[in-house]
């Protein structure tokens, strides 16, 4: 594993979230994963931050509130099918990382822990959280992400490790 700085990796990242990525929340004992394609990495309150949206009807969501620390675990090659199952199957019913063949590494800084084999990591600690407000959304983004409620929960987690391997 090799430390980098949050910005080193961040076009590849990016460009890899599109097609899906592992969150994960939780500690060494219990944690969940599921698969997240929006996100943002930036610069916030003078430090690094990587923004993760979860609506509350995912059972990450839970991890995401008794918790304060997540990680984002972003396949530089192709995780294909374990992306499509963590982003279909929930956790409250089965056990993800077996069914996907997913190995959770422990984290460097944080007790949550990785996905293996991912090529780029991020540790979070979530230092603001907030609720999408209905009604102040771009009207045609409302319509088309929000028609059944479920408004996200946007997290936001200030970088203490970015690592590759
Ligand atoms: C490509 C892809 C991207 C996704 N991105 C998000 C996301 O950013 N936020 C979210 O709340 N759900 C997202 N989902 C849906 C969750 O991954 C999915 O509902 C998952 O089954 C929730 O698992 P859980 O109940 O174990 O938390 C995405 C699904 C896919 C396939």
């Amino acid at each position: 594993m090799k430390d980098i700085s949050f910005s080193d990796e961040a076009g590849k990242a990016l460009a890899a979230l599109k097609e899906g990525a592992f969150l994960t929340a939780g500690d060494s004992s219990k944690s969940n994963v599921m698969t997240i394609a929006w996100g943002s990495i930036g610069f916030i309150w003078g430090k690094p931050m990587f923004t993760v949206l979860v609506r509350p009807s995912r059972f990450t969501h839970r991890f995401m509130e008794e918790g304060s620390e997540f990680t984002v675990s972003v396949p530089v090659g192709s995780m294909k099918e374990a992306l499509a199952l963590c982003g279909s199957k929930s956790g409250r019913d089965t056990d993800k990382v077996k069914a996907a063949g997913l190995t959770l590494q422990a984290g460097k800084k944080v007790a949550t822990p990785v996905v293996a084999g991912c090529g780029v990591y991020y540790e979070c600690r979530t230092v603001y959280k907030y609720e999408l407000t209905p009604g102040r959304l771009d009207k045609g983004l409302e319509e088309a992400c929000y028609k059944n409620g479920d408004y996200h929960t946007v997290y936001v987690g200030e970088i203490v490790a970015a690592y590759t391997e």
